[in-house]
């Protein structure tokens, strides 16, 4: 099996805000982001540790966690994909499909208390629990038996954990493996870093839209390259019954907004936006380029965009600086007790 390696996102999360916008104004020299990943320190829950998160590397690759024996969090979250799965929809063990398509983990330890397209789960660990059982049908209580079942897995618990597995410990390996998952290191970070070779000309061209006519920007902020708010961009509003999007938990939000998804590693994560109807980066960054599809409720700063044109050599610069957006690190699988 194949396997490789990046994380995003919630609506005005201080803690991660305040880094999203010490960055915004020169990042790279921003003391609390570290030059080598381009990122700034992720915060972690107490107790986390490379322990907790090498225990869910491996529970995360684990068919075992199924109730059906063929399915990880893995089938869904691939790493040569950007820890997503190369489709526009999935199926969960029960045989029904998902509605949404599966984002990228990479930078997901920097979001606060919005997790999901619509931020409907307010932390890691409730989101995991419920992608589990959800996706998976997991069992938490049998599956944490047959974990201690298996001698290798109970010394790990105890090691990590300093207990046997159980329905929470599982889940909190889970959200350690998943904290561990930076996009960072990219091209575009070593030439913020000062090494100027880092991007080809055009790269650096396409960046200059980006940060500048093309206002992408605005909304994806660097270093995360997203602002962890909800905006509607149009996609599916098309529809008899459009999905509402972040307007379901947070009434607040517009009708058919979702969060911004992160573009670090967007290279690898086609199909694109929140129901994968767009195949390639192309087009997505065409449509992103036109201010989205126009309906009711597209966010106001899109608005202003239908008032430009970037033209198709732009786009095509801007495309070539999104793959320098794409991590060099290789993942290798865990092997299984
Ligand atoms: C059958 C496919 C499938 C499986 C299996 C699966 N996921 Fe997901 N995952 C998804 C989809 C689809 C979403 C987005 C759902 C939404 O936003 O409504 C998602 C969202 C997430 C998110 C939220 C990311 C964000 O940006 O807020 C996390 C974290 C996550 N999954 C972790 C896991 C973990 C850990 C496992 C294993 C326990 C797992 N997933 C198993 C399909 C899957
Ligand atoms: C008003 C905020 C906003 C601006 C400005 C914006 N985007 Fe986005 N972008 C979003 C949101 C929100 C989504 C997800 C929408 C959805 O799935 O419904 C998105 C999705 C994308 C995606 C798909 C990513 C994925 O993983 O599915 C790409 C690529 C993208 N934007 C590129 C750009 C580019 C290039 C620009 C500048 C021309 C831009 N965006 C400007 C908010 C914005």
């Amino acid at each position: 099996m194949h396997r490789s390696l990046l994380a995003p996102p919630r609506l005005v999360a201080a803690g991660l805000f305040v880094a999203v916008v010490g960055a915004c104004s020169g990042d790279a020299a921003t003391p609390d982001v570290d030059k080598t990943l381009g990122l700034p320190a992720m915060e972690r829950p107490e107790g986390w540790s490379e322990a907790r998160a090498e225990l869910g590397k491996k529970l995360f690759f684990d068919t075992r966690l199924s109730s059906n024996g063929a399915m990880s969090c893995s089938t869904c979250h691939l790493p040569d994909k950007g820890w997503t799965d190369g489709k526009q929809f999935s199926q969960k063990v029960s045989g029904a499909m998902n509605t949404r398509n599966s984002p990228t983990l990479f930078n997901v330890g920097y979001q606060k208390n919005a997790f999901y397209w619509d931020g409907r789960a307010p932390t890691m660990e409730k989101n995991v629990a419920a992608a589990w059982k959800g996706h998976m049908g997991g069992d938490p209580e049998a599956m944490a038996a047959t974990l201690n079942g298996i001698p290798a897995y109970k010394a790990e618990f105890e090691a990590a954990f300093g207990g046997e597995a159980t329905g929470d410990t599982i889940v909190d390996a889970f959200c350690a493996f998943v904290r561990s998952l930076q996009a960072g290191g990219t091209r575009y970070d070593q030439f913020r870093a000062g090494d100027q070779s880092a991007l080809t000309a055009e790269e650096q061209a396409g960046l200059g839209l980006f940060q500048g006519k093309a206002g992408c920007v605005a909304c994806h902020t660097p270093p995360l390259f997203t602002d962890m708010l909800y905006h509607n961009v149009g996609i599916g509003m098309d529809a008899a019954e459009p999905d509402v999007g972040a307007n379901k938990p947070h009434p607040e939000a517009a009708i058919g907004s979702f969060k911004t998804p992160t573009l670090r590693a967007v290279a690898q994560s086609a199909p694109y936006f929140h129901d994968g109807s767009v195949a390639t980066l192309e087009e997505a960054v065409g449509l992103m380029c036109k201010g989205g599809i126009a309906n009711e409720h597209l966010d106001p700063i899109l608005k202003a965009f239908a008032a430009r044109t970037i033209s198709a050599a732009e786009q095509k610069q801007i495309v070539a600086f999104l793959k320098a957006l794409t991590p060099q690190q290789t993942f290798t699988a865990p092997k299984l007790p």
